[in-house]
């Protein structure tokens, strides 16, 4: 079985991960092939045979098409059937609130700004209340807004520069938490502390950061919550971030799908890759099989 690792190139990330994966493959069996997003088109891309399986580690169009060029009925992938994987869903939040999971109080405002719409939403909101600036990771984009002015300023340069965001609560905490699901099971979760003069517990702040981050065992209405918002998502792989509330609730602050795997080793020991490897090796198996007996 071959497993076609879609990547980016120059990225550190990307290289890591792909390290693990390769390691997982090797171990598991299966032939490990890197396909880059950057500069393929449809003639270079090699065509999956039956059985073989389609793992996206990198994120945006680019790679979004390319995966989709690979993906076929008669591949294995992570999501929950190959018609899902054809589909755009919108962000995680908007189908976790009207399916009743615990979300983050979130609104969004198409540009033009209104001012009306943005007084509006700071007025049930509140403040502090936290800018989410879509396309940034590890904690770029996540902004604090203290006051109206402050607010109206931001509002504006954001939609002047196309950007897309969403208006969230601020929610106090003093801990979130990272959950990984691989299937329907949660594979490691650990949980990160929040730094000194700082909001947003995946910064470094410099301090002790191997000590900010710890085994994590979820409440089993937590458990119930987290894989919940993965399966509705359509995906069987999901890093789930959960903020801790200083209220004592649970607030969903978004699925990653891919979602970063180093971290998660050094912390919790376990071995995602090599899970993720197994259960696609079970899902090609698994379409092997059905072909033979029809
Ligand atoms: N609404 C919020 N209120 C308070 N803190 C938040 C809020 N949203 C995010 N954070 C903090 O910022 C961190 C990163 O947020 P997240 O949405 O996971 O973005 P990213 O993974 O892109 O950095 C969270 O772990 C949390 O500590
Ligand atoms: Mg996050």
């Amino acid at each position: 079985m071959k497993v076609y690792f879609i990547s980016k190139k120059n990225s550190e990330r990307s290289s890591t991960t792909a390290r693990l994966f390769e390691e997982a493959c090797h171990t598991e069996g299966a032939d490990f092939v890197t396909v880059f997003a950057e500069g393929a088109s449809s003639l270079s891309l090699p065509s999956p045979e039956k059985g073989d399986a389609v793992l996206r580690e990198a994120t945006g169009s680019a790679a979004r098409r390319v995966e989709r060029s690979l993906l076929s009925p008669q591949v294995a992938h992570l999501y929950s059937s190959y018609e899902r994987s054809l589909l755009s869903y919108p962000a995680s939040f908007v189908i976790h609130e009207k399916l009743g999971l615990p979300i983050i109080p979130t609104h969004y405002i198409n540009a033009p700004v209104s001012r009306t719409a943005v007084r509006e939403i700071a007025g049930l909101l509140g403040f502090p209340l936290v800018l989410k600036i879509m396309g940034g990771m590890k904690g770029v984009g996540i902004i604090q807004v203290d006051s109206l002015e402050g607010l109206f300023s931001l509002t504006d340069y954001l939609c002047a520069e196309e950007k897309h965001f969403y208006i969230r609560k601020y929610v106090p905490h003093g801990y979130a938490v990272r959950a990984v699901v691989v299937g329907s099971r949660i594979a490691a979760c650990y949980r990160v502390k929040v730094g000194t003069d700082e909001f947003r517990a995946n910064v470094a702040t410099g301090e002790d950061e191997r000590g900010k981050r710890e085994v994590y065992h979820c409440a089993p209405e937590l458990e119930r919550i987290i894989l919940q918002s993965v399966q509705v998502m359509g995906y069987e792989l999901g890093g789930v971030d959960i903020l801790l509330g200083e209220d004592g609730n649970f607030y969903i602050s978004e699925i990653n799908f891919p979602c970063d795997l180093s971290i998660v080793k050094e912390v919790t020991g376990i071995d995602i890759p090599r899970e993720i490897v197994r259960r696609l090796k079970e899902k090609g198996a698994a379409i092997l099989a059905e072909a033979n007996e029809t």
